[in-house]
């Protein structure tokens, strides 16, 4: 069965069972690696991409419940926010080993969308899904902070 897909504002016909998560739709099929599989079991957020402006766990996302929906990904996002955060993690050097990290930015994206000038509370709930073996979660909250901070 074929599931269209619209990734990053361009249909994409797949070729997959419905039940296919929709990582690997998107890493297989289509090619863009840049989200990142780690537990598979919606438990860590390195998966994470944005349906319809909201940040989703993909791993544990069917294609056949994204059909026709607006999916992003990290090699997609391209919003005011979405370049802040990006500039912020780049100046305060988040990154260790990367690999959580695509999945960092997409959701601290989706939290500055919703909500420019987040709490510690906010950024606490919002993050909270999205794990780091590297530990760099206080470079993750100052970066959210200066992100915020430019777009204010
Ligand atoms: S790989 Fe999807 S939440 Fe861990
Ligand atoms: S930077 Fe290594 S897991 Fe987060």
């Amino acid at each position: 069965m074929s599931v269209t897909l619209n990734v990053n504002g361009q249909d994409y016909v797949v070729d997959a069972d419905p039940d296919t998560p929709l990582l690997w739709a998107l890493r297989d099929h289509i090619e863009l690696t840049g989200t990142k599989f780690g537990c598979g079991i919606a438990m860590c957020g390195a998966c994470t991409m944005h349906v319809d402006g909201n940040p989703i766990r993909s791993c544990s996302t069917p294609i056949a419940a994204v059909g026709g929906r607006m999916i992003t990904t990290i090699e997609g996002v391209e919003s005011k926010a979405a370049r802040a955060v990006q500039d912020a993690w780049t100046e305060l050097q988040v990154p260790q080993c990367g690999y959580c990290q695509s999945g960092q930015i997409m959701s601290a994206t989706a939290l500055l969308e919703s909500n420019p000038n987040p709490t510690d509370a906010d950024i606490d709930a919002a993050m909270q899904g999205n794990v780091c073996r590297c530990a760099t979660y206080v470079r993750i909250r100052s970066a959210i902070k200066s992100a915020a901070k430019s777009i204010g």
